[in-house]
């Protein structure tokens, strides 16, 4: 069975924030935006919700794949910031879509989220649940940053990425309920889609990312909640991306009996610049090899892999028969990779 993506898509809403802009609102500057994150600008939501930013990039993915929304089965939303408590984001995109036949969940892994949602659908069909699923992953991370707090307000955006992912019975890497990898026997030779897949997560680790949502004791105390906003120790955060990065793009290679010089591209969550550059330089690998958006549009979250690979995929630097890995990070603290055979 070959499960692969077939089409991608992505939005980031029109409106760009730039560097100089928040140095107006607080004490910074382009030059320490740039030099320490990568980052120019971002995209911030001008009324668009995360259903939005997720409906505009889910249409472009189905056209991508040549698919129409009533053939899709399950939609994945991959967010930290839905618009509402209940309906999930998954739902309201549904609606929109007009996928009559789908069920629809949202999955919350915040960066990693695009990963354990791809994770999700590669599971649901290797089993044979499920043949075509929807997933995406978008948030809207203006609504929950402290526009007041310089420390992070300059790192995030808004933004959504898209892709259709389908199950084709037969060709190489077997047949339903049979992953490409087996256990300790390496990547089924010749096998093509998602390769192989690893997720991973530290609970303990949460606060140094974390945003509280509403206040607990609301009956009891008689407060009216207020919603918490986005913390972060960023140097934490920073040491714990360059060591888990490489430890799990080493992992998912040598599980799937691949090398690091098979692959083309590393499709990596866009954080900051300079953590990109430390994971290839631990990995010995040049930048050439790490595509990167992150200076247009900041860290977009769970929209962050997506949007990236439908730039890549778009812009036409994807060939049939590249090894890419995917990899992400986020609160959690989260992790999660693939290694996909385009
Ligand atoms: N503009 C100007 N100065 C700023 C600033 C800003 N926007 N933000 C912080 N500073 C100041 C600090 O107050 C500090 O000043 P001090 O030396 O007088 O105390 C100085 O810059 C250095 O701060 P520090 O936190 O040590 O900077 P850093 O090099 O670690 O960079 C981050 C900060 C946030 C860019 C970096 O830690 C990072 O990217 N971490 C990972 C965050 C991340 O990716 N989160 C999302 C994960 S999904």
């Amino acid at each position: 069975m070959r499960i692969k993506i077939a089409g991608t898509g992505s939005y980031a809403p029109e409106h760009v924030v730039t560097n100089e802009d928040l140095a107006g609102i607080v004490d910074t500057s382009d030059e320490w935006i740039k030099s320490r994150t990568g980052i120019s600008q971002r995209r911030i939501s001008d009324g668009i919700g995360t259903s939005g930013m997720a409906v505009k990039a889910s249409e472009r993915a189905l056209a991508n794949a040549g698919m129409k929304a009533e053939e899709i089965q399950l939609i994945l939303l991959a967010t930290s910031t839905p618009d509402c408590h209940f309906p999930s984001g998954a739902c309201q995109v549904q609606g929109e879509l007009g996928a009559v036949h789908a069920a629809a969940y949202d999955i919350s892994a915040a960066c990693s989220g695009f990963l354990f949602a791809l994770n999700t659908a590669y599971s649901f069909i290797i089993s044979g649940f499920y043949r075509n699923v929807l997933v995406i992953g978008a948030d809207c991370l203006s609504k929950v940053v402290d526009w007041s707090d310089r420390s992070t307000c300059v790192l995030f955006g808004d933004g959504a990425g898209a892709a259709v992912v389908t199950g084709e019975a037969g060709g190489q890497g077997g047949d339903f309920g049979k992953p490409c990898v087996e256990q300790g026997s390496g990547c089924v030779p010749g096998a093509s889609g998602i390769l192989h897949m690893i997720m991973g997560a530290d609970g303990w680790k949460g606060p140094v990312l974390s945003c509280e949502s509403r206040t607990v004791g609301n009956f009891l105390t008689g407060t009216k909640p207020e919603m918490g906003y986005l913390s972060m120790d960023g140097q934490e955060v920073f040491k714990f991306a360059v060591k888990k990065m490489p430890e799990v793009i080493e992992q998912l290679l040598e599980e799937s009996g691949m090398k690091l010089e098979q692959v083309k591209y590393l499709v990596l969550h866009q954080a900051n610049y300079r953590i990109s550059e430390s994971i290839a330089k631990r990995l010995k690998i040049s930048m050439e090899r790490i595509p990167m958006n992150i200076s247009r549009y900041g860290n977009t979250s769970a929209g962050s892999v997506p949007l990236l690979l439908d730039e890549l995929n778009r812009e036409g630097k994807l060939k049939e028969g590249d090894l890419l890995v995917l990899a992400g990070f986020g609160a959690g603290l989260t992790w999660g990779a693939a290694l996909i055979r385009w």
